[in-house]
């Protein structure tokens, strides 16, 4: 098949948060199963960074029709991994040559609905510019979701190009849906007749995640458990009426994320100071002793360190965590390590927990790829209290390098994580809490740190259970074929 497929960020060139991941690893995976990948995402300043500039420019002079009569001129570069696999990068500065892809100081950018009408309307042009016979367009989130609706439209629909099509939108975070002012529909090129209830209107807005759920032949979400969630209240975050519409008609499925065994494999990953496997867990303590130097902390191989590598945004949950962790800071014999940005407040709060608890606490507030694969193998416990988790990738990074996963049971968190109990060692392989206050918080680190300390063979085998775990694509590149293949008829 001839797959393409559009997104706002693919690491390693440019990445906010797991949807990069999975918009390089699905592609990989994809393309080893025979498959005709290209992935299409903005050309920002990050691609030129240290990992890359092989791109190389394709197509210099591509027309993108823009608000009602306006063209405006975008290059095409590429990258190719493979024969069958390329990364195509819509090189337009004025959207995208920013130092930071979505906000700057925590605010977004104000023309963000431009800047991503933009890149889905420059994806269209260019598929056509490329001459891609397209069988699967799969955006992904709002940022992509658009361009769903041109494949439908007027606009698209008769080019042939697309004339065998089946249109794909995943939904990972549904948080964030792209709502702005509903003047912006001007840049779409899309007449007011889209403006309805089917489409772009909610609550008299603009909403195009909600657009491409409605438009698109199949909706995915990242996990099962976060497939029925979205439909509730709680977690649908007023897209739940959309999404039990597409629900009823079985359009809409969940499909776990995998991770991408090469680059998050403890026997081989060139970022750690050593190495380690199943076999010889050696490496390991050898990484928490250059965790523990690296934040200075005190070198102690028996005391239990918590790890966290996150963005601190209200839907992770660690506001519950450093509420909750004060009391164990005071009382406890513990190390914690935390890795993130985001939330200003949530920043200080941490650097002030690093100065009042400099033997205990250990925080780098920025985004640091190394650091975080140190803290992944260093860390005896990975703490997700997340208020809702799509799918949730830290966490099955951590148990592939032996680190105990302690999270909130919700989306992939409750779909990846088997929870402890003594009838249950020879499959569990974390722990969990369900409801998200401090009290409980505290139980399960406190109850995950004494099975540590005294049930040392428990703890073991859950170490050893995690990292034989089989996260990698195998499985789910196999059910998106599925899908891709029958997204029309069966489904
Ligand atoms: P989300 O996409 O909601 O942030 P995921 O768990 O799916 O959550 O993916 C997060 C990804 O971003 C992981 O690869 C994680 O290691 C990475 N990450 C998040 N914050 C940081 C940070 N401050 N430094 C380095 N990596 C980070
Ligand atoms: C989103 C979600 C996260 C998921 C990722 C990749 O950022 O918040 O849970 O793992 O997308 O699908």
């Amino acid at each position: 098949m001839n797959i393409v497929w559009a997104t706002s960020e693919a690491a390693p060139y440019a990445k906010t948060g797991g949807l990069a991941d999975v918009s390089y690893s699905l592609p990989y995976a994809l393309a080893e199963n025979g498959h005709n990948v290209s992935v299409f995402m903005p050309y920002y300043p990050q691609v030129m960074g240290d990992k890359c500039d092989d791109t190389e420019c394709v197509y210099k002079l591509l027309g993108v029709p823009f608000g009602d009569s306006n063209e405006e001129w975008a290059s095409i570069r590429q990258h190719k991994i493979s024969e069958n696999l390329s990364f195509y990068f819509i090189e337009f500065d004025r959207y995208f040559d920013r130092p930071k892809l979505y906000d700057w100081d925590g605010n977004e950018y104000s023309d963000n609905a431009e800047r991503f009408i933009f890149l889905s309307r420059a994806i269209m042009q260019a598929v056509l510019a490329l001459d891609i016979q397209v069988d699967v367009l799969h955006a992904n989130d709002w940022h992509t979701a658009l361009c769903n609706v041109y494949l439908k439209s007027d606009l698209y629909n008769s080019y042939e190009n697309f004339s065998r099509t089946k249109s794909i939108i995943t939904i990972h975070n549904i948080g964030y849906q792209g709502v702005f002012k509903k003047s912006n529909l001007y840049w779409t090129g899309l007449g007011w007749d889209y403006f309805n209830v089917h489409c772009f209107e909610f609550y008299d807005q603009l909403n195009l995640l909600k657009a491409g759920v409605l438009t698109s032949d199949m909706v995915t979400t990242v996990s099962p458990t976060y497939a029925e969630e979205i439909l509730t209240r709680d977690y649908g975050f007023s897209l739940e009426r959309a999404l039990q519409h597409r629900a009823v008609q079985g359009k809409l499925r969940g499909i776990l994320n995998g991770i991408d065994v090469i680059e998050w494999d403890p026997e081989t990953d060139k970022l750690l100071p050593y190495n380690f496997s199943d076999k010889d867990l050696t490496g390991k303590a050898q990484c928490k002793a250059a965790l523990q130097e690296e934040f200075g902390l005190p070198v102690r191989p028996d005391v239990p360190i918590y790890g966290v590598v996150s963005r601190l945004a209200h839907q992770k949950g660690l506001d519950v965590f450093i509420e909750c962790i004060d009391d164990m800071l005071k009382e406890d014999d513990v190390q914690f390590v935390i890795i993130g940005s985001g939330e200003t407040w949530q920043e200080t709060a941490l650097s002030d927990y690093a100065k009042a608890y400099p033997d205990k606490f250990g925080a780098h507030i920025g985004y640091s790829n190394k650091l975080a694969h140190l803290v992944e193998a260093g860390s005896d416990f990975f703490v997700m209290p997340s208020r809702y988790e799509p799918c949730g990738l830290n966490q099955m990074y951590s148990m592939k390098y032996g680190t105990v996963p302690i999270v909130r049971s919700t989306g992939g968190l409750e779909d990846t994580v088997n929870n402890y109990s003594a009838g249950n060692i020879n499959k569990a392989t974390g722990f969990k809490f369900y409801d998200l206050y401090p009290a409980a918080l505290r139980d399960t680190l406190r109850w995950a740190g004494s099975v540590y300390r005294n049930d040392k063979p428990a703890f073991a085998k859950m170490v050893t259970n995690g990292m034989k775990m089989d996260f990698s694509w195998h499985h789910t590149a196999v059910e998106y074929e599925e899908l891709y293949q029958h997204a029309n008829s069966r489904f």
